[in-house]
Protein backbone atom coordinates (compact mmCIF):
# COMPACT_ATOMS: atom_id res chain seq x y z
CA UNK A 1 0.00 0.00 0.00
CA UNK A 2 1.41 3.31 -1.03
CA UNK A 3 1.75 6.36 1.39
CA UNK A 4 -0.40 8.14 -0.43
CA UNK A 5 -4.24 5.87 0.48
CA UNK A 6 -7.22 7.49 -1.27
CA UNK A 7 -11.05 5.91 -0.41
CA UNK A 8 -13.96 6.69 -2.72
CA UNK A 9 -16.90 6.60 -0.56
CA UNK A 10 -20.82 6.80 -0.82
CA UNK A 11 -23.48 6.74 1.51
CA UNK A 12 -27.31 6.57 0.74
CA UNK A 13 -29.00 4.84 3.87
CA UNK A 14 -31.48 7.43 4.64
CA UNK A 15 -32.27 10.79 2.56
CA UNK A 16 -28.90 12.30 2.01
CA UNK A 17 -27.21 11.43 -1.36
CA UNK A 18 -23.47 11.67 -0.41
CA UNK A 19 -20.12 10.71 -2.45
CA UNK A 20 -16.10 11.74 -1.53
CA UNK A 21 -12.64 11.54 -1.93
CA UNK A 22 -10.94 10.73 1.30
CA UNK A 23 -7.42 10.53 1.76
CA UNK A 24 -5.04 8.71 4.79
CA UNK A 25 -4.01 12.33 5.59
CA UNK A 26 -7.17 13.60 6.85
CA UNK A 27 -7.77 15.45 3.46
CA UNK A 28 -11.36 15.52 1.69
CA UNK A 29 -10.08 16.03 -1.70
CA UNK A 30 -13.74 16.56 -2.87
CA UNK A 31 -17.04 15.73 -2.22
CA UNK A 32 -20.82 16.17 -2.56
CA UNK A 33 -23.93 16.24 -0.65
CA UNK A 34 -27.56 15.62 -2.09
CA UNK A 35 -30.63 16.61 -0.05
CA UNK A 36 -33.59 14.88 -0.70
CA UNK A 37 -35.27 17.29 1.79
CA UNK A 38 -37.56 18.50 -0.99
CA UNK A 39 -38.86 15.57 -2.40
CA UNK A 40 -39.90 14.30 1.39
CA UNK A 41 -41.45 17.51 2.74
CA UNK A 42 -44.47 17.07 1.04
CA UNK A 43 -45.05 13.76 3.30
CA UNK A 44 -43.75 15.11 6.56
CA UNK A 45 -40.81 12.29 6.75
CA UNK A 46 -38.92 10.28 4.81
CA UNK A 47 -41.00 7.99 1.81
CA UNK A 48 -38.46 4.53 1.02
CA UNK A 49 -39.70 4.26 -2.34
CA UNK A 50 -38.59 8.03 -3.33
CA UNK A 51 -35.43 7.70 -1.39
CA UNK A 52 -34.51 4.85 -3.36
CA UNK A 53 -35.29 6.47 -6.72
CA UNK A 54 -33.34 9.38 -6.00
CA UNK A 55 -30.45 7.86 -4.75
CA UNK A 56 -30.15 5.68 -8.06
CA UNK A 57 -30.50 8.51 -10.02
CA UNK A 58 -28.12 11.05 -8.44
CA UNK A 59 -25.19 8.58 -7.47
CA UNK A 60 -23.62 7.97 -10.57
CA UNK A 61 -23.18 11.33 -12.20
CA UNK A 62 -21.93 12.59 -8.45
CA UNK A 63 -19.12 9.99 -8.59
CA UNK A 64 -18.28 11.50 -11.73
CA UNK A 65 -18.23 14.91 -10.46
CA UNK A 66 -16.32 14.27 -7.50
CA UNK A 67 -13.67 12.52 -8.98
CA UNK A 68 -13.80 15.02 -11.99
CA UNK A 69 -13.00 18.17 -9.48
CA UNK A 70 -10.56 16.46 -7.63
CA UNK A 71 -8.58 15.97 -11.00
CA UNK A 72 -7.80 11.99 -10.14
CA UNK A 73 -10.01 8.99 -11.71
CA UNK A 74 -10.71 5.47 -10.62
CA UNK A 75 -7.62 3.89 -11.47
CA UNK A 76 -5.83 6.37 -8.63
CA UNK A 77 -8.41 5.16 -5.81
CA UNK A 78 -7.15 2.59 -3.46
CA UNK A 79 -10.46 1.18 -2.36
CA UNK A 80 -14.27 1.72 -2.90
CA UNK A 81 -16.28 2.07 0.48
CA UNK A 82 -19.92 1.94 0.38
CA UNK A 83 -22.27 2.33 3.21
CA UNK A 84 -23.63 -1.34 3.70
CA UNK A 85 -26.22 -0.72 6.58
CA UNK A 86 -28.33 -0.25 8.65
CA UNK A 87 -30.37 1.84 6.79
CA UNK A 88 -33.80 1.97 4.43
CA UNK A 89 -32.83 -1.11 2.80
CA UNK A 90 -33.76 0.49 -0.70
CA UNK A 91 -31.11 3.15 -0.64
CA UNK A 92 -28.65 0.90 1.42
CA UNK A 93 -28.81 -1.39 -2.12
CA UNK A 94 -28.32 1.32 -4.83
CA UNK A 95 -25.41 2.31 -2.81
CA UNK A 96 -23.57 -1.01 -2.35
CA UNK A 97 -24.31 -2.04 -5.67
CA UNK A 98 -22.64 1.33 -7.04
CA UNK A 99 -19.74 0.58 -4.76
CA UNK A 100 -19.76 -3.05 -6.07
CA UNK A 101 -19.76 -2.23 -9.68
CA UNK A 102 -17.49 0.44 -9.29
CA UNK A 103 -14.78 -1.99 -7.32
CA UNK A 104 -15.64 -4.69 -9.84
CA UNK A 105 -14.76 -2.38 -12.64
CA UNK A 106 -11.84 -0.96 -11.83
CA UNK A 107 -10.39 -3.91 -10.20
CA UNK A 108 -10.06 -2.43 -6.37
CA UNK A 109 -11.62 -3.71 -3.36
CA UNK A 110 -14.53 -3.01 -1.89
CA UNK A 111 -15.60 -1.86 1.64
CA UNK A 112 -18.89 -2.42 2.66
CA UNK A 113 -19.43 0.25 5.78
CA UNK A 114 -21.46 0.17 9.02
CA UNK A 115 -23.17 3.76 8.78
CA UNK A 116 -22.88 3.75 12.39
CA UNK A 117 -19.14 2.57 12.49
CA UNK A 118 -18.78 5.94 9.67
CA UNK A 119 -20.65 8.32 12.82
CA UNK A 120 -18.29 6.52 15.54
CA UNK A 121 -14.90 7.49 13.81
CA UNK A 122 -16.17 10.38 11.95
CA UNK A 123 -14.29 12.37 14.77
CA UNK A 124 -10.94 10.83 14.23
CA UNK A 125 -11.40 12.37 10.48
CA UNK A 126 -11.52 16.05 12.49
CA UNK A 127 -9.52 15.80 15.04
CA UNK A 128 -6.06 13.38 14.41
CA UNK A 129 -5.23 13.81 18.07
CA UNK A 130 -8.28 11.65 19.23
CA UNK A 131 -7.08 8.03 19.58
CA UNK A 132 -8.68 5.13 21.25
CA UNK A 133 -10.24 4.43 23.67
CA UNK A 134 -12.83 6.74 23.77
CA UNK A 135 -16.55 7.15 25.15
CA UNK A 136 -19.11 8.00 22.47
CA UNK A 137 -23.14 9.57 22.24
CA UNK A 138 -24.26 8.36 19.13
CA UNK A 139 -27.26 10.27 18.68
CA UNK A 140 -28.60 10.30 14.87
CA UNK A 141 -32.64 9.93 13.58
CA UNK A 142 -32.51 6.07 14.12
CA UNK A 143 -29.85 5.69 17.10
CA UNK A 144 -29.32 6.77 20.91
CA UNK A 145 -26.35 4.97 22.39
CA UNK A 146 -23.68 5.21 24.29
CA UNK A 147 -20.30 3.14 23.02
CA UNK A 148 -17.22 3.19 24.15
CA UNK A 149 -14.73 2.88 21.31
CA UNK A 150 -12.05 0.99 21.61
CA UNK A 151 -10.71 0.51 18.47
CA UNK A 152 -11.57 -0.24 14.87
CA UNK A 153 -14.35 -2.78 14.92
CA UNK A 154 -14.09 -3.04 18.56
CA UNK A 155 -17.55 -1.05 20.14
CA UNK A 156 -19.12 -1.93 23.65
CA UNK A 157 -22.63 -0.56 23.53
CA UNK A 158 -23.08 0.74 27.23
CA UNK A 159 -26.73 2.12 26.74
CA UNK A 160 -29.09 2.42 24.36
CA UNK A 161 -32.92 3.98 24.07
CA UNK A 162 -35.41 1.79 25.29
CA UNK A 163 -37.96 3.82 22.64
CA UNK A 164 -37.82 6.37 20.20
CA UNK A 165 -34.05 7.58 18.93
CA UNK A 166 -33.22 11.56 20.09
CA UNK A 167 -33.06 12.36 16.77
CA UNK A 168 -36.94 10.86 15.82
CA UNK A 169 -38.09 13.06 19.19
CA UNK A 170 -36.74 16.29 17.93
CA UNK A 171 -38.56 15.39 14.19
CA UNK A 172 -42.12 13.97 15.66
CA UNK A 173 -41.88 17.00 17.77
CA UNK A 174 -41.21 19.69 15.06
CA UNK A 175 -44.39 18.03 13.46
CA UNK A 176 -46.39 18.11 16.09
CA UNK A 177 -45.83 22.06 16.76
CA UNK A 178 -46.00 22.36 12.54
CA UNK A 179 -42.70 22.96 12.40
CA UNK A 180 -42.08 20.56 9.26
CA UNK A 181 -39.60 18.79 8.00
CA UNK A 182 -36.64 18.36 9.06
CA UNK A 183 -37.08 18.86 12.63
CA UNK A 184 -33.89 19.25 14.30
CA UNK A 185 -32.31 21.87 12.64
CA UNK A 186 -36.37 23.78 12.44
CA UNK A 187 -36.58 23.16 16.69
CA UNK A 188 -32.73 24.11 17.10
CA UNK A 189 -33.60 27.73 15.22
CA UNK A 190 -36.85 28.38 16.64
CA UNK A 191 -35.63 27.61 20.26
CA UNK A 192 -33.27 30.47 19.40
CA UNK A 193 -36.19 32.82 19.73
CA UNK A 194 -38.17 30.69 23.10
CA UNK A 195 -38.38 30.61 26.03
CA UNK A 196 -37.97 27.06 27.80
CA UNK A 197 -39.22 27.90 30.98
CA UNK A 198 -43.35 28.54 29.69
CA UNK A 199 -43.73 24.59 29.80
CA UNK A 200 -42.94 22.08 32.32
CA UNK A 201 -42.17 18.68 30.01
CA UNK A 202 -40.79 15.13 31.74
CA UNK A 203 -37.29 13.80 32.08
CA UNK A 204 -37.63 10.35 30.95
CA UNK A 205 -35.23 8.19 32.67
CA UNK A 206 -33.13 10.87 34.68
CA UNK A 207 -31.16 9.57 37.91
CA UNK A 208 -31.43 6.41 36.36
CA UNK A 209 -28.74 4.14 37.63
CA UNK A 210 -28.18 2.70 33.75
CA UNK A 211 -27.77 5.11 31.34
CA UNK A 212 -30.28 3.89 28.94
CA UNK A 213 -32.43 6.63 27.14
CA UNK A 214 -35.95 7.38 26.73
CA UNK A 215 -37.66 9.96 24.68
CA UNK A 216 -41.33 8.95 23.69
CA UNK A 217 -43.10 10.05 26.86
CA UNK A 218 -41.33 13.50 26.05
CA UNK A 219 -42.73 13.56 22.75
CA UNK A 220 -46.36 12.74 24.17
CA UNK A 221 -45.88 15.49 26.61
CA UNK A 222 -45.58 18.03 23.89
CA UNK A 223 -48.43 16.88 22.28
CA UNK A 224 -50.25 17.29 25.21
CA UNK A 225 -49.14 20.65 26.26
CA UNK A 226 -49.79 21.77 22.92
CA UNK A 227 -52.96 20.57 22.43
CA UNK A 228 -54.05 22.67 25.43
CA UNK A 229 -52.62 25.79 23.93
CA UNK A 230 -55.35 28.58 23.12
CA UNK A 231 -53.16 30.15 21.07
CA UNK A 232 -50.27 28.73 18.95
CA UNK A 233 -48.63 31.15 17.43
CA UNK A 234 -45.21 31.58 16.08
CA UNK A 235 -44.02 32.08 19.76
CA UNK A 236 -45.85 29.42 21.08
CA UNK A 237 -43.35 27.53 19.09
CA UNK A 238 -40.16 29.08 20.22
CA UNK A 239 -41.21 28.51 23.42
CA UNK A 240 -42.31 24.88 22.84
CA UNK A 241 -38.82 23.89 20.66
CA UNK A 242 -36.66 25.55 23.64
CA UNK A 243 -38.40 23.76 26.40
CA UNK A 244 -38.30 20.32 24.46
CA UNK A 245 -34.32 21.42 23.44
CA UNK A 246 -33.61 21.90 27.00
CA UNK A 247 -35.19 18.75 28.42
CA UNK A 248 -34.18 16.45 25.52
CA UNK A 249 -30.56 18.21 26.67
CA UNK A 250 -31.07 17.43 30.52
CA UNK A 251 -31.44 13.68 29.64
CA UNK A 252 -28.15 13.69 27.35
CA UNK A 253 -25.99 15.12 29.33
CA UNK A 254 -27.69 13.26 32.42
CA UNK A 255 -27.14 9.63 31.18
CA UNK A 256 -24.00 10.44 29.41
CA UNK A 257 -22.72 11.28 33.22
CA UNK A 258 -23.83 8.13 34.17
CA UNK A 259 -21.55 6.38 31.86
CA UNK A 260 -18.32 8.16 32.53
CA UNK A 261 -17.51 5.72 34.91
CA UNK A 262 -17.83 2.96 32.49
CA UNK A 263 -15.71 3.78 29.60
CA UNK A 264 -12.42 5.99 29.33
CA UNK A 265 -10.91 8.32 27.41
CA UNK A 266 -12.81 11.40 25.68
CA UNK A 267 -15.78 12.31 25.34
CA UNK A 268 -17.27 12.33 22.14
CA UNK A 269 -20.20 13.07 20.18
CA UNK A 270 -21.43 12.28 16.81
CA UNK A 271 -24.57 11.79 14.85
CA UNK A 272 -26.70 14.59 13.02
CA UNK A 273 -28.32 15.61 16.45
CA UNK A 274 -24.37 15.73 17.40
CA UNK A 275 -24.73 19.27 15.23
CA UNK A 276 -26.60 21.03 17.36
CA UNK A 277 -25.46 23.87 19.32
CA UNK A 278 -27.12 24.06 22.18
CA UNK A 279 -26.06 19.99 23.01
CA UNK A 280 -22.77 20.71 22.49
CA UNK A 281 -22.45 22.91 24.77
CA UNK A 282 -23.83 21.26 27.73
CA UNK A 283 -21.41 18.05 26.58
CA UNK A 284 -18.32 19.91 26.82
CA UNK A 285 -19.15 21.70 29.98
CA UNK A 286 -19.87 18.03 31.10
CA UNK A 287 -16.88 17.06 29.84
CA UNK A 288 -14.72 19.67 31.82
CA UNK A 289 -16.42 19.21 34.86
CA UNK A 290 -15.10 15.60 34.76
CA UNK A 291 -11.82 16.84 33.98
CA UNK A 292 -12.23 15.09 30.54
CA UNK A 293 -11.34 16.24 26.89
CA UNK A 294 -14.46 16.83 24.46
CA UNK A 295 -14.78 16.28 20.68
CA UNK A 296 -17.56 17.10 18.45
CA UNK A 297 -17.04 17.29 14.97
CA UNK A 298 -17.80 20.24 12.94
CA UNK A 299 -22.03 19.96 11.91
CA UNK A 300 -21.17 19.02 8.84
CA UNK A 301 -19.88 16.01 9.56
CA UNK A 302 -21.94 14.84 11.93
CA UNK A 303 -25.28 14.85 9.67
CA UNK A 304 -25.21 12.35 6.31
CA UNK A 305 -22.08 12.70 4.27
CA UNK A 306 -20.25 10.17 2.72
CA UNK A 307 -16.51 11.91 3.96
CA UNK A 308 -17.31 9.60 7.45
CA UNK A 309 -17.86 6.84 5.10
CA UNK A 310 -15.01 7.50 2.99
CA UNK A 311 -12.42 7.57 6.63
CA UNK A 312 -13.97 4.73 7.65
CA UNK A 313 -12.92 2.96 4.46
CA UNK A 314 -9.38 4.38 4.95
CA UNK A 315 -9.54 3.16 8.62
CA UNK A 316 -10.43 -0.46 7.48
CA UNK A 317 -7.95 -0.21 4.84
CA UNK A 318 -5.13 0.41 7.13
CA UNK A 319 -5.92 -2.37 8.82
CA UNK A 320 -6.31 -4.87 5.90
CA UNK A 321 -10.07 -5.27 6.61
CA UNK A 322 -11.71 -5.64 2.90
CA UNK A 323 -14.80 -7.17 1.54
CA UNK A 324 -15.89 -9.63 -1.18
CA UNK A 325 -18.01 -8.11 -4.01
CA UNK A 326 -21.19 -10.90 -2.06
CA UNK A 327 -20.98 -8.15 0.95
CA UNK A 328 -25.04 -8.10 2.22
CA UNK A 329 -26.89 -4.99 2.74
CA UNK A 330 -28.38 -4.89 5.92
CA UNK A 331 -31.62 -3.08 7.05
CA UNK A 332 -30.07 -3.51 11.00
CA UNK A 333 -26.81 -3.88 11.45
CA UNK A 334 -25.66 -3.55 14.92
CA UNK A 335 -22.36 -2.09 16.26
CA UNK A 336 -21.70 -4.45 18.82
CA UNK A 337 -23.49 -7.80 18.05
CA UNK A 338 -22.95 -8.83 21.93
CA UNK A 339 -25.34 -6.17 23.39
CA UNK A 340 -27.49 -7.51 25.69
CA UNK A 341 -31.75 -6.10 24.33
CA UNK A 342 -33.00 -3.68 27.00
CA UNK A 343 -36.39 -4.79 28.70
CA UNK A 344 -38.74 -2.20 27.32
CA UNK A 345 -36.58 -1.65 23.90
CA UNK A 346 -38.32 -1.61 20.91
CA UNK A 347 -36.64 -3.20 17.78
CA UNK A 348 -34.10 -0.38 17.73
CA UNK A 349 -31.89 -1.64 20.08
O1 LIG B 1 -26.96 11.17 11.39
P1 LIG B 1 -28.13 11.71 10.67
O2 LIG B 1 -27.90 12.78 9.64
O3 LIG B 1 -28.94 10.57 9.96
C1 LIG B 1 -29.13 9.34 10.59
O4 LIG B 1 -28.22 8.48 10.51
O5 LIG B 1 -30.21 9.21 11.23
O6 LIG B 1 -29.14 12.25 11.78
C2 LIG B 1 -30.36 12.80 11.42
C3 LIG B 1 -31.08 13.27 12.66
C4 LIG B 1 -32.49 13.74 12.36
O7 LIG B 1 -33.37 13.20 13.32
C5 LIG B 1 -32.36 15.25 12.51
O8 LIG B 1 -33.56 15.87 12.92
C6 LIG B 1 -31.28 15.37 13.57
O9 LIG B 1 -30.37 14.37 13.25
N1 LIG B 1 -30.66 16.69 13.53
C7 LIG B 1 -30.71 17.57 14.55
C8 LIG B 1 -30.06 18.74 14.09
N2 LIG B 1 -29.63 18.52 12.81
C9 LIG B 1 -30.01 17.26 12.50
N3 LIG B 1 -31.25 17.48 15.79
C10 LIG B 1 -31.13 18.56 16.58
N4 LIG B 1 -30.54 19.72 16.22
C11 LIG B 1 -30.00 19.86 14.99
N5 LIG B 1 -29.41 21.00 14.63
ZN1 LIG C 1 -26.47 8.88 10.05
Amino acid sequence: MGLQMLVLGLESSCDETAVALVRHDRQVLAQRIASQDEQHKPFGGVVPELAARAHAERLSPMVETVLAEAGVTLADVDAIAATAGPGLIGGVMVGLVTGKALAMAAAKPLIAVNHLEGHALSPRLADAALDFPYLLLLVSGGHCQLLAVEGVGAYRRLATTIDDAVGEAFDKSAKLIGLGFPGGPAVERAARQGDARRFRLPRPLLGADEPHFSFAGLKSAVLRSWAALDTQDAQAQADMAAAFQAAATDCLVDRTARAMALAEGPLVVAGGVASNAHIRSALAALAEAHGRRFVAPPPWLCTDNAAMIGWAGIERLQLGLVDTLDAPARARWPLDPGAEPVRGAGAKA
